[in-house]
């Protein structure tokens, strides 16, 4: 089949304005689109690092303020105070997992997982993806690692920080036998945890779901990038509109006031008003008309 171009200036102009607009509008729309999920990521992953920023700020208040001073407390109690071992006050994990606890209630989208290898709380035994995360903080070094996990089917944002060990963990994280008595009582534990200082160990994981944020984002995309598409289109058809009311339109009620004359028929004023080119031409037109009414009067 063979391309026949065409013949009206309305479609030489209108086709090429039409695949213009549409071109821009679909491409300036899809990066709408594109640019609200990305900064929907990396909103997610900003959102979770200062959720894991706090959560490690908890546990280094329990480990450098809170923990020595209990001890102290604890050493030179007397009497009254039979416990060796405050759980509320001394661990790190209870006491950020409960306050975390408060702000998951608020923020229901963040999770927060205290893991390690060989637990004194059997609950927080890593998963297979988190053994993961560990296994890549270790081989690396990292103190940090975030990206996106796979859970269960489903997808999560993560923020994850080493847990590595120190001396002092040793107190509870090495031997039963080692172990505040209270602490033995509260957890029964089966087996030595044996941590070994300078070892990565575990990790901090924040988690976000993946599908949920991408989801919004991408609603919130489609809509932008449809109402950006519209206005796209929306001017093109408006410019299109435009040059049809003035050059258009005129030119053809021209032409055929032009092909009435040429048949004989003078009386009809043309009537388009107007001080642009096609105004004027308009009028000269209309001169001829009285003109050639004038011959034709004349002559008869
Ligand atoms: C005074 C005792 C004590 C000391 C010292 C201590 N922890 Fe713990 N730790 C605990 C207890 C108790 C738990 C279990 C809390 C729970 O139920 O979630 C725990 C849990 C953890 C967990 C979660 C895995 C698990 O074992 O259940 C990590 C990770 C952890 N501690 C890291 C550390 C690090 C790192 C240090 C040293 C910087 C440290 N802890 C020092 C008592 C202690």
């Amino acid at each position: 089949m063979k391309f026949i171009p065409p013949k009206s200036i309305r479609w030489k102009v209108g086709l090429p304005m039409l695949f213009v607009g549409l071109v821009s509008g679909l491409g300036v729309g899809y990066y709408t689109y594109k640019q609200e999920v990305d900064n929907a990521k990396l909103l997610a992953q900003e959102k979770i690092k200062i959720a894991l920023t706090f959560s490690k700020a908890s546990r280094a208040y329990v480990r450098e303020v809170l923990r020595p001073k209990i001890d102290q407390l604890l050493a030179s109690a007397s009497g009254c105070i039979k416990e060796d071992f405050i759980l509320e006050a001394q661990s790190s994990s209870f006491f950020t997992a409960s306050i975390f606890r408060a702000v998951s209630e608020e923020l229901p989208d963040f999770k927060l997982r205290q893991v390690a290898f060989n637990p004194i709380n059997p609950k927080n035994n890593p998963d297979e993806t988190e053994a993961k995360i560990i296994a890549f903080l270790r081989q690396n070094l990292a103190k940090e690692y975030s990206g996106v996990i796979e859970k269960g089917g489903d997808r999560y944002f993560f923020y994850a920080s080493a847990v590595v060990v120190e001396s002092g963990c040793l107190k509870c994280h090495y031997s039963i036998e080692a172990m505040p008595k209270a602490l033995q009582a509260i957890y029964k534990p089966t087996q030595d945890p044996k941590w070994e200082v300078g070892k990565v160990q575990g990790a901090v994981v924040v988690s976000m779901p993946f599908e949920k944020v991408i989801l919004r984002a991408q609603l919130e995309g489609l809509k932008n990038g449809l109402l950006v598409f519209g206005v796209f289109f929306g001017i093109t058809l408006l410019l299109l509109i435009v040059l049809d009311r003035l050059v258009f339109r005129p030119l053809e009620l021209l032409e055929r006031k032009a092909e009435e004359i040429a048949k004989g028929n003078v009386d009809e004023p043309i009537e388009i008003k107007g001080e642009d080119e096609i105004g004027r031409l308009a009028q000269a037109f209309e001169r001829m008309r009285v003109s050639i009414k004038k011959v034709m009067d004349l002559l008869k």
